[in-house]
C-alpha cells in the first residue's frame, strides 16, 4: 500500500490536489481512498458530493465509483468507536468542575484524537489490504505535524508513563477515591489506551518508509506561504518522512498576468525561482490558477491533467532518498548528514545564518532549517565522504 500525504498551509489547495490525485489513481486502476484528516472537512464538497452540510455519511469510506472512496474522519463518530473509555473518564472529571454533559462532551475531545484515529485507519487498511493507495488530505501544517509526531509521542508515553501510572493507580485507587474529589481513571481507561496503542502499532514505520509514504508539500508562489513550506519541509524531514515533490499551486498563467495582476506575476516569478533553488533537487511541479473554483469531478480531472499530464502515475516512487538527517551522537554532539551526490570538497562552503545552516556547493545554495534543539549550536567540523556531507554541531562556548 502506498500513502501519499498532502500537507501545506491553509487554503493553498491541499484538498483539491489530493482529490485530483485520487481521481487519477482510480482511473489508473488503483483501489484508492482519499481520506481527510482536517477537521474543517471539504473533501466531499470538492467532489461536489451533494451531501448535507454536516454529513456523517463520509465518516466511513464512501464509494464514489468502482475504485474511488472518500472518508472524512469524524471526531464524534471516532469517540464513540475508539475513545469511549478515555473520553468518558475525561468527561467525568470535567463534570466535577460543574460543566454540563454537553459541554463536557465537547471538551473531552483532546488534541490529537482525530489524528490518531486517522492513523489507526491507515494501519487497519494496510493490514486488511483494502486499498492500493491512501491519499491523506491533511490539516494545515501545524496540525499535520502533530499528526506525524503522534506515534512517537504516544510510544514514549506508553513506555515511560503508562506502566508507572497504571501500577500506581492500582495501589492508590481504593484509598484515593475516598478522599480525592476527582475519581481516578478506572481500569477500563487503561485498557482502552492500551487497545488504541495496539491499533497504532507499526504505523510509524509505514510513515518513515519512503517506499510507502511520500509527502507532497503544497505551496503557493507567495513568500509567506513559501516560508511555511520551508519549515514544514524541515520538520517532516526531522520526523523521518520523505518529501518527494513540491507542488506550487495557483501559478498565474501568462495570459492572466496583465493589468491588475501584473505585480503578482513579478512576485510569483521571483518566489518560483526561490522555490526551485531551495528545494533542489526535489522536483517542483506547478499547477496554474484555474478560471474558476475547482469543484466537481470534471474540474478535478483538469487539475489531475495539469499535475500529472495525460498518463502519469501519482503513486510512482519519485524519491526514496532522505534529503538530510539530524542525529544526536553518543558523545552528545549533534550531526547533520546531507546528501550531496555531485559535490567535491573544494566546492563546498558552509556557514550558519540565523537558525539555518547554509551549504553552498559552487553556485548552488541550500538552506537547512535547524530544529529548535540545534538552532543555537555552531558547526565545528564538516566532512564530505562518498557524497554525504556530515556536519558536527556543538555548543559555541565549549
Ligand atoms: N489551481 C487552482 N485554481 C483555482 N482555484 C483553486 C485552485 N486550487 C484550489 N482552488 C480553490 O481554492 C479553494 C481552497 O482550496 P482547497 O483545496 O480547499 O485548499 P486547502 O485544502 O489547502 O485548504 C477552493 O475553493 C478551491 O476550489
Ligand atoms: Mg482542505
Amino acid at each position: 500500500m502506498r500513502i501519499l500525504l498532502f500537507s501545506g498551509k491553509g487554503g493553498v489547495g491541499k484538498t483539491s490536489l489530493a482529490a485530483a490525485t485520487g481521481v487519477r489513481l482510480a482511473s489508473l486502476g488503483y483501489r484508492t481512498l482519499v481520506m481527510s484528516v482536517d477537521p474543517a472537512h471539504s473533501l466531499a464538497d470538492s467532489f461536489d458530493f451533494g451531501s448535507d452540510l454536516f454529513t456523517r455519511r463520509t465518516a466511513d469510506p464512501c464509494r464514489l465509483d468502482e475504485r474511488l472512496y472518500i472518508q472524512e474522519v469524524n471526531i464524534q463518530a471516532e469517540i464513540k468507536r475508539h475513545w469511549r473509555e478515555v473520553s468518558s473518564y475525561v468527561m467525568s472529571v470535567l463534570r466535577t468542575t460543574g460543566l454540563t454533559d454537553v459541554e463536557a462532551e465537547e471538551l473531552a475531545i483532546l488534541p490529537g484524537m482525530e489524528e490518531l484515529s486517522a492513523m489507526m485507519y491507515v494501519n487497519q487498511y494496510r493490514r486488511e489490504g483494502r486499498y492500493d493507495v491512501v491519499v491523506l488530505d491533511c490539516a494545515p501544517t501545524a496540525e499535520s505535524l502533530r499528526f506525524i509526531s503522534m506515534p512517537t509521542t504516544l510510544e514514549w508515553y506508553m513506555k515511560h508513563i503508562f506502566p508507572v501510572q497504571r501500577t500506581v493507580m492500582k495501589a492508590v485507587r481504593p484509598i484515593a477515591n475516598k478522599v480525592a474529589p476527582v475519581e481516578l481513571p478506572p481500569d477500563s481507561y487503561f485498557a482502552n489506551v492500551r487497545q488504541l496503542f495496539d491499533r497504532l502499532s507499526g504505523v510509524e514505520h509505514l510513515l518513515e518508509d519512503p517506499s510507502v509514504t511520500s509527502v507532497r508539500l503544497v505551496t503557493n508562489p507567495e513568500r509567506v506561504v513559501l516560508r511555511e513550506t520551508q519549515r514544514a519541509f524541515v520538520y517532516f524531514s526531522l520526523h523521518g518522512l520523505t518529501v518527494d515533490t513540491i507542488i506550487v499551486n495557483r501559478v498565474l498563467p501568462p495570459d492572466a498576468a496583465v493589468g491588475y495582476f501584473k505585480e503578482w506575476q513579478h512576485t510569483q516569478d521571483q518566489v518560483n525561482k526561490e522555490i526551485e533553488d531551495y528545494f533542489s533537487p526535489i522536483p517542483v511541479r506547478k499547477v496554474p490558477l484555474f478560471r474558476d473554483e475547482v469543484l466537481g469531478r470534471a474540474r478535478l480531472e483538469e487539475v489531475a491533467q495539469a499535475l500529472y499530464g495525460p498518463d502519469e502515475d501519482p503513486s510512482a516512487l519519485v524519491r526514496t532518498e532522505r534529503p538530510y538527517t539530524f542525529e544526536k551522537r553518543p558523545d552528545g554532539r549533534y550531526q547533520v548528514k546531507i546528501a550531496l551526490p555531485f559535490a567535491t570538497k573544494a566546492e563546498v562552503e558552509l556557514f550558519k545564518k540565523g537558525d539555518e545552516l547554509v551549504v553552498e556547493v559552487g553556485t548552488l545554495r541550500r538552506h537547512i532549517g535547524l530544529p529548535t534543539s540545534m538552532a543555537a549550536l555552531k558547526p565545528t567540523r564538516a566532512r564530505l565522504d562518498h557524497g554525504t556531507l556530515t556536519v558536527i554541531l556543538e555548543d559555541s562556548h565549549e
